[in-house]
């Protein structure tokens, strides 16, 4: 049994870990332990002391020891004593704002239990929830904090649902998935940062008393912050160290918060964004927070991210190709941009066909009036100026070539140059009577409204069943201002952000389920929204706009922290690179996007004939190996943040085969050779390293390593 209840303590265990939770004498629900599997009870690591100035709770009459603000807790409210950072508060309808959250019960159900409207990880065999249902007796306002114990996965999983009991309307004005309080010790933070272009640099941090946070206001999970985070041991690294991470399965406005409280004990909270939040909860209705995966690892990193990329490949991702092969796509996008025509996509085409390129992607450009990004979105229909027989006539004869289809659009926008916007100026996301902020020209649509969603799954089917459509890139490339809908009264604007985000999911359920044939990926602006709820519908995500390749060792060794291998949208793209203006060896190109949910993004016409026998052999070499690259184990060896030199290696399951890729930045001169230790190997295996020839037992190669380059010598 993964999960064991004893006097009002619940202990859960997974393979390697162990989570204790205690109702305590006065019924606060306490944190007691996330860490390495343990048989003993670990409440012997919290201390009660009296600090000055720290609430008591009045059950404890004169005892100062017993404060909220010391306890470590499962999912602390605001307004009742303790001053730290809380997972819920609100409003009562007296507009009195404090929550006293006492344990009333507690339900184990077999099975990992679903939530409506919002993505979660599914499945696990042996999986069970526990329910541990909390009171505010007063208000009759209850929180069923809920844990998803997935033991063979090494993971559990958290949310919690408010429920108003009470004769009247409360107002939730924070409602985390989680809390989670850690004992007294030295903390470092990894918080996955940056902007458009260069998403999810791994931040590492010393934490000290105050509040770090990482989240988004933008109402996508973001390009500048991630909903995923590390909190670990200061000696903590890819191989050892204990570390703790979260990732929260949600694409809307986040907010990640840590703090390091006046004794020295660390709170983090994750969930939606408190601030643009407020529901307001009627009388017997119920709220439901996104979900939480939580994993911990006592041997580093690379354990940590082995467990995160095994429950988002099998338990998040869904669909006919959450596990099926990858097509080998190529996409128009840096090859034509706007300008192109039929004949112009087909000469790209028929080339890649040659290559052995499986499917082609026709991105922005198709569609209404839309020669430039000042106009045409939300006209989902084929521009016969550019195509003249339509989208049904370019797929025949993609499909002629042997090759597959695919189609960009960007479903959530509106240029207010298109007809959608002349007959529904409505349904754009403006506040009546202030100017509208633009993102890119564009507005972005209403995603709340249902008569909205509905226009765009008619609009989009219609397209799905009248042409051969394989693919889908759901591009989303801009942030929402003004968080205002009119279809709401203003006690309800608060929940907009949240709406939104609930209405993407929406639609998407409903195209997923219309068409589950279609591989989606996701985009927006590159990876400004990517994190494990949009997985949940789209296997794979446009990693990044920066397609460049040495820039691309950054976003994709930071991705691979807690994403797996086959969700990083990675393409081959052209040379002189469009962001930075760099060249770099076509092999080279290949060699980083072949770690990704492989492509290519350029004009095959323009390549030397060499070159192109050289994309031949690569679009050979990703179809033997695409299955070893995305289901194996995937290790990083040498970081692109530290020095010249990155590398990784995927090893499969049954460590008989390995990749590695190994990529210097700069050449050096006069420099011997290099050497790099491999990971993850079977020690008693005589591996053969094709690239030399030789012959190497795993123990050779991961204690004393591999001879990665040849002398680079330089002339005196
Ligand atoms: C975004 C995407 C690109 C491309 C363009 C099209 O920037 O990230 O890949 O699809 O939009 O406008």
């Amino acid at each position: 049994m993964a999960i064991k209840i004893s006097n009002n303590s619940f202990y859960i265990e997974t393979k390697n870990t162990s989570y204790q939770i205690k109702a305590d004498k006065y019924g606060i629900l306490k944190h007691v332990w996330y860490g390495e599997k343990t048989g003993c009870d670990m409440d012997y690591i919290n201390e009660y002391p009296d600090v000055g100035f720290s609430g008591n709770i009045y059950d404890a009459g004169n005892d100062r020891t017993y404060s909220p603000d010391t306890l470590p807790q499962e999912y602390p409210a605001f307004g009742n004593g303790d001053y730290r950072i809380c997972a819920v508060s609100a409003v009562h309808n007296d507009g009195s704002c404090s929550l006293d959250l006492r344990f009333k019960k507690y339900e184990i159900k077999q099975g990992k239990y679903s939530i409506p409207g919002l993505p979660a990880v599914y499945s696990g065999e042996n999986a069970q929830t526990l329910e541990i249902t909390l009171e505010d007796k007063k208000s009759g306002l209850e929180v069923i904090l809920k844990y998803g114990v997935l033991p063979e996965l090494d993971v559990i999983t958290r949310s919690a649902v408010i429920r108003n009991n009470s004769e009247s309307p409360v107002t939730i004005k924070n409602a985390a998935s989680f809390c989670i309080d850690m004992p007294k010790d030295n903390y470092e933070s990894i918080f996955f940062t940056g902007r458009h272009a260069m998403e999810r640099t791994p931040q590492r941090q010393a934490i000290l008393q105050g509040i770090q946070e990482s989240s988004s206001v933008r109402g996508t999970s973001s390009h500048q912050q991630n909903p995923s985070f590390i909190i670990c041991s200061p000696d903590c690294n890819e191989d050892n160290g204990r570390c703790f991470g979260a990732a929260l399965m949600y694409s809307g406005s986040f907010s990640t918060r840590i703090e390091l409280d006046h004794v020295g004990q660390l709170r983090a909270v994750c969930g939606i964004n408190p601030e643009l939040f407020s529901w307001q909860l009627n009388s017997g209705e119920e709220f439901y927070t996104p979900e939480a995966i939580l994993a911990f690892s006592a041997n580093g990193l690379a354990a940590l991210s082995h467990i995160f990329h095994t429950v988002i490949r099998n338990n998040v991702c869904r669909g006919n190709y959450k596990l099926a092969q990858r097509p080998v796509l190529i996409n128009n996008w840096e090859a034509t941009y706007f300008d192109f025509n039929e004949e112009k996509l087909l000469k790209i085409a028929r080339e890649a066909a040659k290559l052995g390129v499986d499917m082609f992607v026709l991105d922005d450009g198709w569609f209404g009036k839309r020669d430039s990004d000042f106009s045409g979105l939300g006209d989902w229909y084929a521009n016969t100026n550019k195509l003249e027989n339509g989208l049904s006539g370019l797929a025949d004869k993609i499909n002629a070539l042997g090759m597959k289809f695919g189609l960009w659009f960007e479903p959530e926008m509106v240029s207010e140059d298109s007809d959608l916007y002349r007959s529904h100026p409505d349904w754009a996301i403006v506040i009546p009577g202030r100017k509208p902020i633009r993102g890119r020209y564009q507005l972005v649509l209403d995603m709340t409204r249902s008569d909205v969603r509905d226009y765009l799954f008619d609009t989009i089917s219609s397209i799905l069943k009248n042409a051969n459509i394989s693919y889908i890139k759901w591009d989303m490339n801009r942030s929402i201002t003004e968080c205002y809908s009119k279809a709401f009264p203003k006690e309800q604007q608060g929940e907009v952000m949240h709406r939104y985000i609930l209405g993407v999911y929406d639609l998407y359920e409903r195209l997923i389920n219309e068409f589950p044939k279609i591989l989606f990926e996701s985009c927006s602006s590159g990876g400004g929204r990517f994190d494990p709820g949009m997985l949940y519908y789209a296997p794979q995500a446009w990693a990044s706009d920066d397609s460049d390749a040495i820039e691309r060792l950054k976003i994709q060794y930071g991705t691979s922290m807690v994403y797996p291998i086959s969700s990083i949208g990675a393409h081959v793209s052209e040379i002189v690179n469009q962001q930075v203006f760099r060249n770099t060896p076509i092999e080279t190109r290949a060699n980083v996007a072949y770690f990704g949910a492989f492509g290519y993004e350029l004009d095959l016409n323009e390549l030397t004939e060499l070159e192109k026998q050289k994309v031949k052999e690569q679009v050979e070499f990703i179809k033997q190996y695409r299955e070893l690259i995305h289901k194996g184990k995937f290790y990083r060896l040498q970081s692109p943040f530290e020095n010249n030199i990155t590398a990784w290696m995927v090893v499969s399951d049954d460590k008989k085969e390995a990749i590695v890729g190994w990529y210097k930045v700069l050449n050096d001169v006069n420099e011997s050779f290099k050497r790099i230790k491999l990971k993850g190997l079977n020690e008693n295996l005589n591996y053969y390293i094709e690239q030399k020839g030789e012959y190497h037992y795993g123990d050779e190669l991961m204690n004393l390593g591999m001879i990665t380059s040849d002398y680079a010598v330089g002339d005196p």
